[in-house]
């Protein structure tokens, strides 16, 4: 008796479960779905008579930045000085405006998190590939949902341990 109540409560507690999960699926794909059609607005290459976008340009400091951190975590090294300009990601200027709606600043508070355990790491080579292999993470979930276009680029900044 005390055995079949433990199944039965197993059994609606298992059925609990799933059932958060379809509602979570479910709202995981609205997003994602939202966020599609964001993202093929967002990667249009500029229009706007004044060139590049404000965040494209610091998109490709952040490319350009991450090469750089790349060959020095290599030799186990990381920059001095957190790159406080990357904090803008919130506030830069799309090249569309549409691009910013829905889950972008989940995005970016992600990417910002990861980019400050970078620094706050271990200087140890082991953890900080590991660190810094999780906010190249970090660009490629947002560039899933946002901006699929360098997405090649980007996963090439993994290192391979
Ligand atoms: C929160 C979302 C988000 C994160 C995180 C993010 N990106 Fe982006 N990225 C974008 C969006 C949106 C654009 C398109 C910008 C535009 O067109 O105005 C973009 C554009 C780019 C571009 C193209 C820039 C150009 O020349 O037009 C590169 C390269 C890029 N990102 C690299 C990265 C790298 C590397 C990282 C991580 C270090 C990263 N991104 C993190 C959203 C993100």
């Amino acid at each position: 008796m005390v055995l079949s109540l433990k199944t039965k409560f197993l059994t609606i507690v298992g059925l609990l479960f799933f059932v958060l999960l379809l509602v979570d699926c479910s709202n995981d794909k609205q997003a994602a779905d939202q966020a599609k059609n964001d993202s093929t607005a967002s990667c249009k290459k500029p229009m706007n008579p004044n060139g590049d976008s404000e965040l494209a340009l610091l998109m490709r400091d952040m490319m350009h930045s991450s090469e750089n951190m790349k060959a020095m975590i290599r030799e186990g090294k990381l920059p001095d000085t957190f790159p406080e300009a990357f904090m803008k990601i919130h506030t830069a200027k799309p090249t569309d405006s549409d691009t910013k709606k829905a889950s972008f600043d989940a995005f970016a508070d992600n990417y910002l998190n990861n980019l400050h355990a970078l620094y706050n790491s271990p200087k140890d080579k082991h953890e900080l590939t590991q660190n810094y292999n999780a906010v190249v993470n970090a660009c490629v979930s947002c560039h899933t949902e946002h901006c699929p276009g360098p997405l090649k680029a980007i996963n090439k900044l993994r290192i391979t341990e």
